[in-house]
Parts: C-alpha cells; sequence; structure tokens
C-alpha cells in the first residue's frame, strides 16, 4: 500500500484513483472524473456531496478499509448533523478527509447526473444533465484601494472558485446585483446556464447568501385547444406539477386555419393571438408555482412544443404562410430564445426557453418531440404513434425509415364543443366499456385506477368527483357504444337493435346515451 497516495475507490461508478493523503474525497471526485455535487463549493452547507464510506476487506476492490482510513468527524459534519441532520454513516464529501485505502459510494441523490427510471409505460432510464446549476460564491468585498465593480469581482470569484471563465449576465441581473451581494452579506448563489454549445455561461438568477434549491425545468405544450405545462426537478427528473388551461385563442378560432384566417383578415390579428397565449402561459406558470409553494425565480429553463400554427403565433411570427400551399415554414430548426424575447414577464429575463422543430408545414414540434421521447427510428419493429389532438399527427417507422403527417380532427377530443368534455384531468371519463348483453357501461376516471362498477369507487373518486369525459374517453365510448350496437352503422345513437331505454334519450333525431349521472 502507498501509505502517502492511498487508492480511492467510487461507487457505483467504479471510477478508482490515488491522491495525495488529506484530499477531502469532494477534492479526490474532481481529480478522478468521479460525478459528486457541489453547490457550495466545499464549504459544509449544501450537502450535496454527501457519500457513504465502506469499512472492512474488499478483494474484488484489492483494498481493506478501516475506520481510520477516512478522517474523523469536524466540526462542520458536527454542526451540519446537528442542525439539519445527515443520515446513518453518511459523511460530507467536503469535509471528509482521505488518510488510507478507501471505498465510498456516491448515493443517488450526491450525483449531479443520476439516472431516472421514468414511471410511464416505457420505463426507458434517462440521465439527467441540466444545463442550469447552482453555484454558491463569496465575493470579495469592494475596497477603496481597489476601484472595480461587482461585476467584475463576482466573475474573478466564479473563476478562482469553480473554474467558471467569462461568465455573462443580463441589466435585469446586474441591476439587482448590488443589493443581492449585500443582502447576503457578499456570499451569493448564482443559477448558470451552461450548454453544449459552447456559450458563454449565463447568469439566469440569482439568490444572497446560501440557496440549496431546487430548480424547475418547465414542459409546455401548446395545443390548439389546450395549454398543458409540467414542472420537472431538474435535480431528479421528478415531476412536482402538472396543470392545464384552455388555449385563450379559442376565441379568434377554433381551428388552426381559422386562427390562420383571422390573422388574414384581422390586421392585428397575430399580434393578438400571440399576445393571448402568452398571458394565458403566465397565468399558468404561476398557478404551477403556487402549486407547490415555489417561487417563479426557481423555474430556471423551459422547453415549449407545438404545431406549426402554434409555434409561429408563440413566437410572434404571421402563420398566414401555412394557410396555403406550399405551407412554408419560418424555419424548420430549433429556436433557442429567453423569457424576455417571448414576453413571460413572471420569469426571469435570461431564462432560456427552448422550442423544438417543426417537421414541416403541418407536422410540428409536438411531433418532434414524441419522436425524440418514443425513438421509432431506433427500432428494430414498425412503431406506430397517434396523438389525436384538434390536429392530429400520426407517425409511422423503424430504423430504416420514419413517416410522419398530420390532419385536422376538431377540437371535440380535447373537451371543446361537446357537452361534458374536458380535457384529461382527474376526474374526466377516460376509459369506458359497455356490456353487449344489458348496454350498461362501466368506466374509469383519471386518478382512478377502480373502474366504476368495482368497490371502493366512489370513496376513492369523492375528492375529484365524475367531471367530465376526455379524449380518449370519447373515442372508447363511441367504438364500445358501436360494437354494442346503441349506434348504428350511420352514426346514430338508439338505433333499433339499442335495448336499454333507461340510458337513452330521445330528442327528435339527436339521440345521447347517458354514462353517468352526477
Ligand atoms: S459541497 Fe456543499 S456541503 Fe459539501
Amino acid at each position: 500500500m502507498n501509505k502517502q497516495h492511498p487508492l480511492i475507490v467510487f461507487s457505483p461508478s467504479g471510477m478508482r484513483g490515488r491522491v495525495a493523503k488529506g484530499t477531502t474525497v469532494l477534492e479526490a471526485a474532481r481529480q478522478l472524473g468521479v460525478d459528486l455535487d457541489s453547490v457550495c463549493g466545499g464549504r459544509g452547507i449544501c450537502s450535496r456531496c454527501q457519500i457513504l464510506p465502506s469499512f472492512g476487506s474488499f478483494p474484488k476492490l484489492g483494498i481493506k478499509v478501516s475506520a481510520d482510513s477516512i478522517s474523523e468527524w469536524n466540526k462542520v459534519e458536527e454542526r451540519y448533523d446537528r442542525v439539519r441532520g445527515l443520515k446513518p454513516g453518511r459523511r460530507l464529501g467536503c469535509q471528509a478527509r482521505i488518510c488510507g485505502d478507501l471505498a465510498v459510494d456516491v448515493p443517488p441523490e450526491s450525483q449531479v447526473h443520476r439516472q431516472v427510471v421514468r414511471k410511464s409505460a416505457d420505463r426507458r432510464p434517462v440521465t439527467m444533465d441540466p444545463a442550469v446549476h447552482l453555484y454558491f460564491v463569496e465575493v470579495s468585498q469592494p475596497d477603496m484601494d481597489l476601484p472595480g465593480g461587482d461585476y467584475q469581482r463576482l466573475q474573478t470569484a466564479l473563476e478562482e472558485q469553480w473554474g467558471i471563465k467569462n461568465v455573462q449576465l443580463s441589466l435585469q441581473v446586474l441591476s439587482r446585483l448590488q443589493g443581492t451581494l449585500k443582502q447576503g452579506d457578499w456570499k451569493i448563489t448564482l443559477a448558470i446556464h451552461q450548454d453544449h454549445t459552447g456559450f458563454a455561461p449565463r447568469v439566469v438568477e440569482i439568490w444572497p447568501g446560501f440557496f440549496g434549491g431546487p430548480l424547475y425545468g418547465l414542459a409546455i405544450d401548446v395545443g390548439s385547444t389546450t395549454v398543458a405545462a409540467q414542472l420537472c426537478n431538474l435535480a431528479d427528473g421528478a415531476i412536482a406539477a402538472s396543470s392545464g388551461i384552455m388555449n385563450p385563442q379559442i376565441r379568434f378560432g377554433e381551428d388552426l386555419m381559422s386562427r390562420v384566417s383571422y390573422s388574414m383578415l384581422n390586421q392585428s390579428g397575430a399580434a393578438d393571438m400571440t399576445s393571448a397565449v402568452r398571458i394565458a402561459v403566465c397565468g399558468l406558470i404561476q398557478s404551477l408555482a403556487a402549486t407547490i409553494a415555489a417561487d417563479e425565480r426557481q423555474i430556471v429553463e423551459v422547453v415549449f412544443v407545438c404545431n406549426p400554427i402554434m409555434h409561429h403565433l408563440l413566437l410572434g411570427i404571421d402563420p398566414v404562410e401555412l394557410g396555403q400551399a406550399p405551407f412554408a415554414l419560418a424555419t424548420d430548426a430549433s429556436v433557442q430564445t429567453t423569457a424576455r424575447d417571448l414576453e413571460l414577464v413572471v420569469l426571469g429575463n435570461d431564462v432560456p426557453v427552448h422550442l423544438l422543430p417543426c417537421i414541416a408545414g403541418h407536422v410540428g414540434a409536438d411531433a418532434a418531440s414524441v419522436i425524440l421521447s418514443e425513438q421509432p427510428h431506433k427500432s428494430e419493429d414498425l412503431v406506430l404513434l397517434v396523438d389525436v389532438g384538434t390536429n392530429a399527427e400520426i407517425v409511422l417507422g423503424d430504423k430504416t425509415r420514419v413517416l410522419a403527417c398530420s390532419s385536422p380532427t376538431g377540437p371535440a377530443f380535447e373537451g371543446a364543443q361537446i357537452s361534458a368534455g374536458q380535457r384529461a384531468s382527474p376526474g374526466a371519463i377516460e376509459r369506458v366499456e359497455v356490456c353487449k348483453e344489458s348496454l350498461e357501461p362501466k368506466f374509469k376516471v383519471v386518478g382512478c385506477d377502480l373502474w366504476s362498477n368495482e368497490d371502493g369507487f366512489a370513496d376513492a373518486t369523492a375528492q375529484t368527483g365524475i367531471t367530465g369525459i376526455c379524449g380518449s374517453g370519447i373515442i372508447e365510448a363511441i367504438a364500445e357504444l358501436r360494437m354494442a350496437g346503441v349506434i348504428d352503422k350511420s352514426g346514430l345513437i338508439g338505433a333499433a337493435t339499442a335495448g336499454n331505454e333507461s340510458r337513452l334519450i330521445r330528442d327528435g333525431r339527436t339521440n345521447a346515451y347517458v354514462l353517468h349521472r352526477s
């Protein structure tokens, strides 16, 4: 054993190497390229650097680890444990020093790029790699003998303490910098955006003193009829909040082409629709943040997907060219912009906003996002993806070729222009089965796994109630009613084969079938 340069082995990465005796575990992780988080830069404040040392003999690793292979608890760790508590066996990697050969485990919450298994059907693992991180910095105070700006001293501190050079900040952040530095006694936490494009790192938001997060990313789907959004915790990928609203552009026209017509016929038509959707998105962001008692400033990155006309209107581009052949897009590339440019005034000016690329004149960024997520272009088997909204997109393909197309379907599947229609939110009927003998229905609602005829259904849905029917419920109800003979082949409800009059409401030529009476 080389006593002056003990061996340290990190799990689960398996990365190992020798470091000088007395090196902290965090420094060793950085030297060896191990994924160990830190916001406070090793000051014992953030606890992101937690590690779990293992003791004993590890023949596979070729080391023996004794209790004195790691330094004793120091005052910083003792204070942290007293005030906020450390799990049994855990140490702060920035405080614990390596005294002998050592094996340490980096728990998932201490990994920056942790793998997250999504809870959706395919359970594909996602590696978290957010472009925005928090950095805690101590900035030197102004000095009569050293004239210079606070921003420049912040740049120096960032380079010295984190190796981040040439950080940029907007006038909006600059205008708050001095007050924030003073409030934090010259300590400040910055959310800095650095991505793979090579642009200079940029300060997105600042907080006085230490701020440990969480930070959130926001994903928004602007549909023709509804706008749906999810707030995602950037540390672990968990969905912190979901919500949706009706797209206020409906008042300008229910489907895509009627909105293009509105733009053609009214001088400020496109601008009015742009303004309406941006204001609605701001309201949606506020309500999402309120749901989890978060500050909107914790939202540091936004991704939009939309069909091409919604995409153009969100960006402030007149969609008139999309209303006529050859249906030319203003751009078929992804768009990188900021909250300021999109007038998302509830967010910081410099919050990065990304729009996925539109594929063609009427196949939008929403279809691109489905392809990105489901990856039909990597599949051996033929994959069919169907997204039925007010506009429907269909993607078909495998690793040799992928085709996409779209067609208008109307707003009914999003809950518009249908009695009791609604978005797929808790309480909406989403599954329907109709008994072919009795013609009695049973159904499931969003947020409850029980069928309506099962014990416990009433209790399980007491809070949400049964509030309406969403698109998937409509499709299945129509299919089930047709198979049960309640709907004839012309589409008429209450055909001669129907036998359960208690469920039918006859009204001249317009008949109805009652799924649920509330
Ligand atoms: S790096 Fe922040 S507590 Fe260790």
